[in-house]
């Protein structure tokens, strides 16, 4: 008979699209029907999720939907009662600090979506009580689990490309204004006032795929603009969108080899997707190039690679798209959300901390904040390391 115990997690903001779909349909709940998660000794260890929120109503109804015992609207409550192991937060970003804080001075093990806080005094707050409290804090760094990014990691590993030159990516599609079609995101995501905004939102993300691809961020050099000014709210009320709706930024990346490589990504809600995915990333090298995308991953070596000869006189006859290879996975991956809880949950009982912590994460609200400032300054930044 393998043992098991239960770690009851807190979750909060989960009536919201990333709380509901991504932790706890795609992760929280797989993970508890599977049993739980095995742990090195072939112990297991399930999860007990608790619905916390401020619309009864709603949580009541997502409870029975999913054979969830408990659901309150006391996060205070739930996060000082004895019984609770995990503190998880996806609610909306200007109320996370706050909740975070809370969490972990009363002991709690805490899990977070992105990014950790509004402003980098109060991320870096944060990952200072994380050590003085010595909870396990994990944020949510899903990017890096996706198929895609995976094999483009795997094909660093194998030194695949050479010397890295550059990398480049797209990310964004149009996002409705709500005006005569619903708009796809929320309203608040287009309020700087309520923690919205492109930059704020992904610069946080691209700043642990960098690390994780190639290496640190040293500089930052972007452009954050407000293409779309008037947005409908989910009342079909006209708003000002008072955030960025895109940022363009140029980023130099030093590898652990310390090799300079200058990455570029475009993000933005008010671009037409002509890719064969929502978010991709080319990376050249000296001995080949690599796209990757979420799931997929095509790469050309040096030795297959045309050479192209510039012609304005003659229609393009090349099928440059097909002399890619595809990169296979070899193997299963999984959600990457739930792949990420795994782990967490698998740290917290060695009571150890996870990869990609607090101090992770305020690396990620750091470059937000100075690619807000990049752009309103008009002049590239350093970015200076973060030391707690
Ligand atoms: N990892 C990713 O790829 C990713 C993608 C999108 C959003 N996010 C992050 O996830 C978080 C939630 O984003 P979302 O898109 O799910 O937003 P959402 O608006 O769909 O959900 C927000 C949640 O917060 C709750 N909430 C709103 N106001 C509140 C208040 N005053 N008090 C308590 N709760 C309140 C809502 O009820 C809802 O449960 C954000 O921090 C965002 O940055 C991460």
């Amino acid at each position: 008979m393998t043992s098991t115990r239960t770690l009851r997690i807190a979750m909060n903001g989960v009536t919201g699209r990333m709380g509901y779909r991504q932790h706890l349909v795609r992760s929280i709940l797989p993970i508890r029907e599977q049993g739980g998660v095995e742990l090195p000794d072939g112990t297991r260890v399930q999860v007990e999720p608790v619905l916390v929120g401020r619309n009864e109503a709603k949580l009541a109804e997502l409870a029975a939907r999913h054979d969830i015992a408990e659901w309150t609207t006391d996060l205070d409550g739930i996060i000082h009662a004895d019984d609770t192991d995990i503190v998880f937060d996806a609610a909306m970003t200007n109320l996370r600090a706050a909740t975070l804080t809370k969490a972990m001075k009363a002991g709690k093990h805490v899990y977070t979506e992105k990014p950790t806080a509004e402003t980098l005094a109060e991320a870096i707050e944060l990952a200072q009580l994380r050590v003085e409290t010595g909870v396990t804090a994990g944020v949510v760094h899903d990017k890096l689990y996706l198929p895609g990014l995976v094999k483009l990691r795997r094909l660093v590993d194998e030194g695949f490309f050479g010397r890295i030159l550059s990398l480049r990516g797209e990310f964004g599609y149009w996002v409705f204004e709500g005006e005569h079609q619903p708009a796809q995101r929320p309203s608040w995501n287009y309020r700087k006032e309520d923690g919205g905004g492109m930059t704020t939102d992904m610069f946080c993300h691209w700043n642990y795929v960098l690390e994780g691809i190639l290496g640190a961020v040293k500089t930052v050099n972007a452009q954050t603009v407000t293409h779309i000014p008037t947005r409908w709210d989910e009342q079909g009320k006209p708003y000002d969108a008072t955030a960025d709706d895109a940022a363009y930024g140029i980023f130099e990346i030093e590898t652990p080899g310390g090799d300079p490589v200058v990455a570029q990504i475009n993000s933005s809600w008010a671009v037409r997707v002509h890719r064969d995915e929502l978010v991709e990333f080319q990376v050249d090298g000296t001995h080949g190039s690599a796209v990757a995308g979420l799931f997929s991953c095509v790469a050309q070596q040096r030795a297959h690679t045309p050479k192209p000869v510039w012609n304005p006189d003659l229609p393009t006859a090349e099928k440059f798209r097909e002399q890619w290879a595809d990169v296979p996975a070899n193997a299963e991956v999984e959600n990457g959300f739930k792949a990420q809880w795994e782990e967490f949950l698998r740290d917290v009982v060695a009571g150890r901390e996870h990869r990609f912590d607090l101090l992770s994460a305020a690396r990620g609200v750091q470059l937000a904040e100075l690619g807000l400032r990049s752009s309103a300054e008009g002049r590239r930044l350093a970015v200076p390391e973060i030391s707690l």
